[in-house]
């Protein structure tokens, strides 16, 4: 496949990231293009002529100090053929007849239009979209054109239930086999509400007349596969599949050192030794040079623009497998004394959306957009020219030397919930001392027969809390099939017991996906409506939906009920 690579600069090119794509179409820039910049020989080292380059836009650049351009200096000093050697070795390895001949069958062989995938749009999974609350989330979902995709086990029960043409994957959450990387192509969400199934030991009607009566109604019992199957292992395969989707909370480390968290990349420098120039630079890890005393990383090296030369860079290997970075926002550097704040350490973020396309040293205007989920190597520059004519005003030939102690890929703020789990109130109450057992809902007093169903609920709710994405557990009290639209009790701390509507909880649902205050929460919650007492509502005069984020602003982060466990522990 024809390859093309991405650069991103930050602070006016002082420094530039170089990212490679091979998904983007095989477009033909050489021909728009006339009169590059760069000579051919930058381009020609990876054997790649369609080199697309993405830079961020120097208008949304921090404030700098104003330098008088520099004008080129150009000398003559000896070339160093070695230097230029060493360089095509480490990023294209030993000659070899062999990838000749691969790069002719990719040249000859590789489509004209991108490889399709399933959709790259920002989708919302709904997995358990057959059971109550899944299918009217996906009702709510579709109400508001947001586009969602089903995981479901049963593909012709799912689509008589929500129509022939709903975007639908068949897997099974409780084999990790059925989840193909490929089902979650442009997932950015998820909406969970797969249940481990409970029903009556005596069986149920067709139109399941017992289930919607709920669970106080019959003599319950596990059917199909178990709760450790279904909430716990179950849980841990379908977040293992999504995260790389969702991203996390504290973003995602590429390179360098994060508390215990150490990524390597394999380095190398690539200067203008390869267009005949002298500059020269290495990446070298300083073991106690960052902020905190601990390794850093290293740029350094002495930049010149004699032989018409002008920069230095490093640039990584590509990488074994492409960077998805389709869930995050934009690159977080941690460097040290950039640009006008000399012996700082700093925080540069770098958006996505601010890049723009250059190849060969100017702007390309129909370019396609950058594809951040398939990012194959980065690249640091620092450099004389800029695009489209201009130099680097903040140039300046000779020794130089930027820290970089971590590159992430980073999340906006404010962060919304990017999982959004449907539980169960009652998780942490069977193992709670001193509880009146007769008050329970009959999940909580048999929990042991129902093969500790809430034990590994709340085991799973735990995965969710550790995974570091950003996730909302929703813990309904007894669940009905009346309307939505009744006032309600929010609560935390697992202590409630009630009822709320499955149609009321897929609507709020759907809105903690857009609220900041519902992430990272776990709430309980029911309607004021007693279990005694019916709630209807006129068809012809529905309630207005509500504003969730009233409720979802009282609540806090770090209380799941376990504290009373914790507090109180159980005698052993
Ligand atoms: N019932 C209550 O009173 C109550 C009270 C509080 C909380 N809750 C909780 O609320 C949540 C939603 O309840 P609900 O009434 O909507 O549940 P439900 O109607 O029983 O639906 C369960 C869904 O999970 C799917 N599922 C089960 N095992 C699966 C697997 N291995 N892989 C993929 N999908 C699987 C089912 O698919 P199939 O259609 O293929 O079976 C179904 O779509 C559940 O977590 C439930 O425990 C319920």
């Amino acid at each position: 496949m024809e390859l093309c690579s991405t650069t991103l600069s930050f602070s006016s090119s002082t420094s530039i990231l170089n990212f490679q794509s091979p998904k983007f179409p095989k477009r033909n820039f050489c021909e728009k293009i006339s009169n590059p910049t760069l000579p051919k020989p930058f381009l020609q080292i990876h054997g790649k002529p369609h080199t697309l380059i993405y830079e961020q836009n120097s208008t949304r650049l921090s404030p700098r100090t104003y330098r008088p351009s520099i004008s080129a200096k150009s000398g003559k000093q000896s070339w160093d053929l070695g230097r230029f050697i060493k360089t095509l070795y480490f990023f294209n390895g030993p000659p070899s007849p062999a990838k000749f001949f691969d790069f002719l069958v990719g040249k000859l062989s590789s489509p004209s239009t991108s490889e399709s995938v399933m959709g790259t749009s920002d989708i919302v999974l709904v997995a358990g979209a057959t059971g109550g609350v899944g299918r009217r989330v996906v009702d709510v979902l579709r109400k508001k054109g947001i586009p969602v995709r089903v995981l479901v086990r049963n593909e012709e029960k799912a689509r008589k239930m929500l129509g022939s043409d709903v975007d639908l994957v068949v897997g099974d959450i409780t084999k990790d086999s059925t989840l193909i990387p490929e089902y979650f192509k442009g997932v950015k969400k998820v909406i969970n509400a797969v249940s481990v199934i409970v029903g009556p030991k005596e069986g149920d009607t067709p139109d399941r007349a017992k289930y919607s009566q709920g669970i106080k109604f019959f003599e319950p019992e596990i059917k199909g596969d178990s709760p450790e199957k279904v909430e716990y292992i179950g849980m841990r395969n379908l977040i293992k599949a999504v995260k790389n989707n969702l991203g996390l909370r504290r973003g995602k480390l590429l390179f360098g050192f994060e508390g215990e968290s150490y990524r390597e990349l394999s380095w190398g420098a690539l200067d203008d030794v390869v267009m005949g120039g002298v500059s020269e630079s290495t990446f070298q890890i300083d073991s106690n040079g960052s902020e905190n005393g601990g390794p850093t990383g290293v740029f350094k090296g002495v930049v010149s623009s004699a032989n018409n030369g002008g920069f230095t860079s490093i640039r990584t290997k590509n990488f074994s497998e492409p960077e998805d970075l389709s869930a995050y926002d934009g690159l977080e550097f941690r460097l040290k004394g950039f640009n006008t704040e000399k012996g700082k350490w700093q925080l540069i973020q770098l958006p996505f959306s601010s890049l723009r396309p250059i190849f060969r040293a100017k702007t390309v205007s129909d370019a396609p957009p950058f594809d951040p989920s398939n990012v194959a190597s980065l690249q640091l520059m620092f450099s004389k020219f800029e695009y489209d004519g201009k130099l680097n005003e903040t140039f300046v030939e000779g020794p130089f030397e930027l820290p970089v102690s971590s590159i992430k890929a980073y999340i906006n703020d404010p962060i919304t919930p990017r999982f959004v789990h449907v539980g169960s109130a009652g998780v942490t109450r069977p193992e709670r001392p001193g509880l009146d057992l007769s008050k329970q809902p009959p999940a909580v007093r048999l929990n042991k027969e129902l093969d500790y169903i809430l034990t590994f609920k709340l085991k799973g709710e735990d995965l969710i809390r550790e995974s570091g994405i950003p996730y909302v557990i929703v813990r309904p009290c007894a669940l009905t099939e009346e309307p939505a639209g009744a006032d309600l009790i929010f609560d935390q701390g697992d202590n409630i017991t009630g009822k709320i509507s499955r149609e009321e909880v897929a609507q709020m649902c759907v809105a903690a996906l857009e609220s900041p205050y519902a992430c990272d929460k776990t709430f309980e919650v029911k309607s004021v409506i007693p279990f005694s007492e019916p709630f209807t509502v006129d068809p012809e005069n529905p309630p207005p939906e509500k504003d969730y984020d009233i409720y979802f602003k009282n609540l806090k982060e770090g209380i799941t009920g376990k504290e009373a466990l914790q507090q109180n522990p159980m005698p052993v």
